[in-house]
């Protein structure tokens, strides 16, 4: 296996990636591509497998042999614009670039905000295919796919809002072309609340969505977040989160260190001069 370069996350990085958030949002306002590259994120991650800490947030998606796997047709089209951002900040790995794009993509429309910590390497490496979900299937294989991530129930559910953004593209994934909810670029509750209608609006619903609904577990959350928007967005967020850094431990940066030395120290003075102060009043 290649080993990953040693990335330092400095104030220069942060810098970076903050300028990299401001350009990311501006392609994806202007190029509309909030759904495609929200789904980029998702399947760079995806891949992961806790048992064997293979796969997951690494960039490894850009490598052909991945991007050509049937479940990434059509992804190339957001690792070409991604691409735009790498020219201009060399620094950021490809694995913060698309998790921060993911990321911009959820926020743009109207989504939480996702907590972003950066900091993860790209790796030349490519997981075999068939880590992602098959769509023709039910709960039972959502739960193998997403377990194997090291994933919940409530954060296949959650996660699965994120159908409220995009559609589906005949030439890409086979499914008809239609979207999930009647706007597809706005991310709010709409996906939960027109699964929980059926089939009578033309929507898309895909099997593994319908097996939301069928599983009893599944359809508890369905429910809620259908009722209460707030209550997704807050889940939402935890969830995108917790997809976004699968086998992955944000390095703690220098500005981080230096705080906690300076919150150590002042820490140490105080209690010196409390000490000193109680000996002084023993005293008289
Ligand atoms: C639960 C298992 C999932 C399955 C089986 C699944 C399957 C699919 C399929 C078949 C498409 C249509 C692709 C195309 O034709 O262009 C799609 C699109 C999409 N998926 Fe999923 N997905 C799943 C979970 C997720 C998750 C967890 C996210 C993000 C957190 C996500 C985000 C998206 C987005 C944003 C699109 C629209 C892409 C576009 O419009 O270009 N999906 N998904």
């Amino acid at each position: 296996m290649a080993a990953a370069a040693a990335l330092v996350v400095d104030a220069e990085y942060l810098k970076e990636i903050e300028k990299a958030r401001r350009d990311l949002r501006a392609l994806i306002s202007n190029k509309k591509c909030a759904p495609i590259m929200l789904r980029l994120a998702w399947h760079d991650a995806g891949t992961y497998d806790a048992k064997t800490k293979t796969g997951g947030p690494n960039g490894s998606i850009r490598n052909k042999e991945e991007y050509m796997h049937a479940a990434n047709t059509g992804l190339k089209i957001a690792i070409d614009l991604c691409e735009e951002v790498k020219a201009k900040h060399p620094r950021v790995t490809y694995a913060d670039l698309y998790q921060l794009a993911g990321v911009v993509a959820v926020e743009v429309t109207g989504g939480p905000t996702i907590n972003f910590k950066p900091g993860r390497k790209d790796s030349k490496v490519s997981p075999n295919e068939g880590r992602l979900p098959d769509a023709k299937q039910g709960p039972a294989h959502l739960r193998d796919v997403f377990y194997r991530m090291g994933l919940s129930d409530k954060d296949i559910v959650a996660l699965s809002g994120a159908h409220t953004l995009g559609k589906a593209h005949p030439e890409r994934s086979g499914f008809d072309e239609k979207p999930w909810t009647k706007d597809p670029y706005r991310f709010d509750n709409s996906y939960f609340l027109e699964l929980l209608k059926g089939d009578s609006e033309g929507l898309l619903k895909l099997p593994t969505d319908k097996a939301l609904l069928d599983d009893p577990n599944f359809r508890t959350y369905v429910e809620l977040y259908a009722k209460d928007e707030d209550v997704f967005f807050k889940d939402y967020a935890e969830s995108h989160k917790k997809l976004s850094e699968l086998g992955f431990t944000p390095p703690r940066s220098k500005t981080t260190l230096f705080a906690q030395t300076a919150v150590g120290v002042a820490v140490a003075a105080t209690v010196v001069i409390l000490s000193y102060l109680y000996e002084i009043n023993r005293k008289c």
